[in-house]
């Protein structure tokens, strides 16, 4: 049976460095989806030389929505169907964000966002299901986003509580199958999201990580069995204050304190 890992948004930032670790087990595919082909098939290609054993298979997709579910059950049937394929990795990290408030952040643009960090990390994971055996392991990306509300950020602070609730959940009823699910929960890391957020207004994440660590981390706590990665003693504390504080009042500070500047500013 192919030993399968996927990773989603692998173009760039931490869903590259989630590739170059997941290449370096023991697996016979390794699926990589972004929009950005040019900068897949560069990935896949540096890869294959390091890896000559491994099969790198780079697809283009857009992931919003269901989409993404239908192309990963679609390659699984292409590789034989369930029997032939057991997934070792799925690592759910393509997301994007949106900086700016909420009433004058193009509503399109939010709910693009809805579609990409929920619908299609829940509508992968379904898709995944019957290839997962003991052993497998699923991360899910969240943010440290996740576990307050943020002024300046709502749809997004909102789009990652989900996918750490949803990941607490998955890992409760994955326990049984011996499927190990951690959500990594990162504040700042040095990846395009910000340029991505921002929509160019600002090129980098401030006081951003290196991605290649908080990969590394994550890795690390999973094998341990931990089902959530929060590296830095600082993001701990974060993640800590809403519990102090209230939803609001945190909501309000972060709204004030962490200014995310967007295109809406500028006018
Ligand atoms: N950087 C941070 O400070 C930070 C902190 C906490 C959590 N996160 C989360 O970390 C994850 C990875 O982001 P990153 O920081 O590494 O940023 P990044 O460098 O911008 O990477 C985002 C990835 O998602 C892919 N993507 C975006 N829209 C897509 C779509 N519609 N279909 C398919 N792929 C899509 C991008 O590829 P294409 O553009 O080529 O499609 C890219 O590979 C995200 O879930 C993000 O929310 C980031």
């Amino acid at each position: 049976m192919k030993k399968i890992s996927i990773v989603t948004g692998a173009s760039s930032g931490m869903g590259l460095e989630f590739a170059r670790a997941l290449a370096a087990r023991q697996i016979d595919e390794l699926w990589l989806f972004a929009r950005r082909i040019d900068r897949l098939q560069t990935l896949a290609a540096g890869l294959a030389a390091e890896y000559p054993a491994l099969a790198v298979r780079p697809a283009q997709a857009d992931l919003k929505g269901r989409e993404g579910g239908r192309v990963i059950t679609g390659l699984f049937e292409a590789a034989g169907g369930r029997g032939a394929a057991v997934i070792d990795t799925l690592v759910n990290n393509a997301g994007v964000g949106t900086y700016g408030r909420f009433d004058t952040t193009d509503i399109d643009r939010q709910l693009d966002e809805i579609d990409l960090n929920i619908t299609s990390l829940t509508a992968i994971t379904g898709a995944c299901l019957p290839y997962l055996a003991p052993g497998s392991r699923i991360i899910n990306t969240a943010s440290l986003a996740a576990f307050a509300p943020m002024g300046g950020f709502a749809v997004y602070a909102a789009s990652k509580a989900y996918v750490l609730n949803f990941t607490m959940g998955l890992a409760a009823e994955m326990e049984k199958r011996g499927v190990r699910v951690i959500a990594l929960c990162p504040g700042s890391v040095d990846t395009e999201f910000s340029r991505v957020a921002s929509e160019g207004v600002r090129e980098k994440v401030l006081h951003g990580k290196p991605p290649a660590e908080v990969v590394r981390h994550c890795l690390k706590l999973l094998e341990k069995g931990k089902k959530i990665a929060v590296m830095t003693p600082k993001w701990r504390l974060k993640a800590f204050l809403p519990r102090l504080f209230g939803r609001f009042f945190i909501a309000k500070v972060t709204m004030y304190t962490e200014k995310r500047p967007s295109k809406a500013d500028l006018k």
